[in-house]
């Protein structure tokens, strides 16, 4: 374990901002982790997973923690199901790709999305009708001020629409070593549903399709209209989709009939951030060297040497004027540093 000083962290984060660590330490193991925190000299720490959620608008003037602890194994079996556990600093696509290589059902539809595992119980993350939270069975966490490894159990996470209690009573307070999932050995259930998965299994020309295929569609469906961050730099969906009234949203539809949405309980509905920004006139829009994705609204992009504070400014801009225009609050889903 090697402490280093003034690291550029361009390729730690995938919207690929060119900040600089004042600090910078590779964690890969808990051994690792424990020794760095006891350390007395660093006072402010940072912890970097995947980079893969965070806008980074300055320099970090702390030791970057990056969490890189590997390692999958199964930890019990019954005739139907797995329990697996991966360390934190597993790729969260490879991962993906492991368990379905072994024939595991639960996570296909979660294919391809950035980060690491173990930044991916904080912001529920998910896709295509399916969220971590339906799959997950506890985590591993290191207490930072106690040094005690604690477990969190899917009841005390709270989990929500890309949201956990990692983003709200214990923000900060914990890093995740490692997460276990509750995987399908067989009889696996599908969720294709969503239309654009049912119309690309149809396109590949599948009826029956398998966990794999799934998958399949699912990267062919993101390949299509998500930037690949090694190409353009992004973090997926900038915004959350909002949630309004059913009261709310008949205003809105009064004035624009086409608003899409979904139901989210009885009494409201979820609308597609996408949605406002390519209607308030954002979508593809240029400014630079950043802007907004062409293929997907929802995207904000560095197409090379932006700044993080570039990319913050336009997104107060967009969220400014999708509530002049609709009256609706639209809120970052990256954490803003
Ligand atoms: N839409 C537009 N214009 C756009 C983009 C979207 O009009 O430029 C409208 C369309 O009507 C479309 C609807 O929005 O039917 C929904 O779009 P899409 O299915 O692409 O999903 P999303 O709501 O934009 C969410 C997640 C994604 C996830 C997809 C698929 C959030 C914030 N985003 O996006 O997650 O992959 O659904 O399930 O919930 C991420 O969190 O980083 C992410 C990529």
């Amino acid at each position: 374990m090697q402490i280093q000083h003034n690291i550029a962290l361009k390729k730690y984060n995938t919207f690929g901002l060119d900040v600089v660590a004042k600090h910078f330490v590779t964690i890969n193991s808990l051994e690792d982790l424990l020794e760095v925190l006891e350390l007395e000299t660093y006072k402010e720490k940072f912890i970097i997973g995947g980079g893969s959620n965070m806008l980074l608008t300055k320099n970090i003037n702390a030791l970057v923690m990056h969490i890189n602890i590997k390692g999958i194994t199964i930890t019990r079996e019954t005739e139907n199901h797995v329990y697996v556990k991966a360390n934190a600093g597993e790729n969260w696509h490879e991962f993906v790709q492991w368990t379905l290589n072994h024939d595991f059902g639960g996570l296909e539809n979660m294919s391809l999305i950035p980060g690491n595992v173990g930044t991916s119980p904080i912001q529920n993350i998910g896709a295509y009708g399916v969220e971590l939270k339906d799959y997950f069975v506890s985590c591993q966490a290191l207490n930072l001020k106690t040094l005690k490894l604690e477990t969190f159990t899917k009841d005390i996470c709270n989990f929500g629409y890309r949201n956990s209690i990692f983003k709200n009573e214990v923000k900060g307070q914990y890093v995740i070593t490692n997460v276990v999932f509750k995987l399908t050995k067989n009889n696996h259930k599908l969720h294709t549903n969503y239309g654009a998965i049912q119309t690309q299994l149809e396109i590949m020309g599948v009826n029956t399709p398998t966990i794999k295929e799934v998958s399949k569609a699912v990267i062919a469906i993101r390949e299509s209209k998500l930037p690949n961050p090694k190409e353009i730099g992004n973090s997926g969906s900038f915004f959350k989709n909002p949630i309004i009234s059913l009261e709310e949203f008949e205003k809105l539809k009064e004035n624009f009939p086409k608003v899409p949405s979904y139901k989210v309980s009885e009494s409201q509905v979820k609308v597609p951030a996408g949605w406002l920004i390519e209607t308030a006139g954002f979508k593809g829009k240029t400014f630079g060297n950043y802007g907004v994705h062409k293929k997907q609204a929802l995207v904000l992009v560095n197409y090379g040497g932006a700044k993080g504070e570039d990319i913050l400014n336009l997104s107060k801009l967009i969220q400014k004027t999708i509530y002049r225009i609709f009256k609706i609050s639209i809120e970052a889903e990256v954490n803003i540093i």
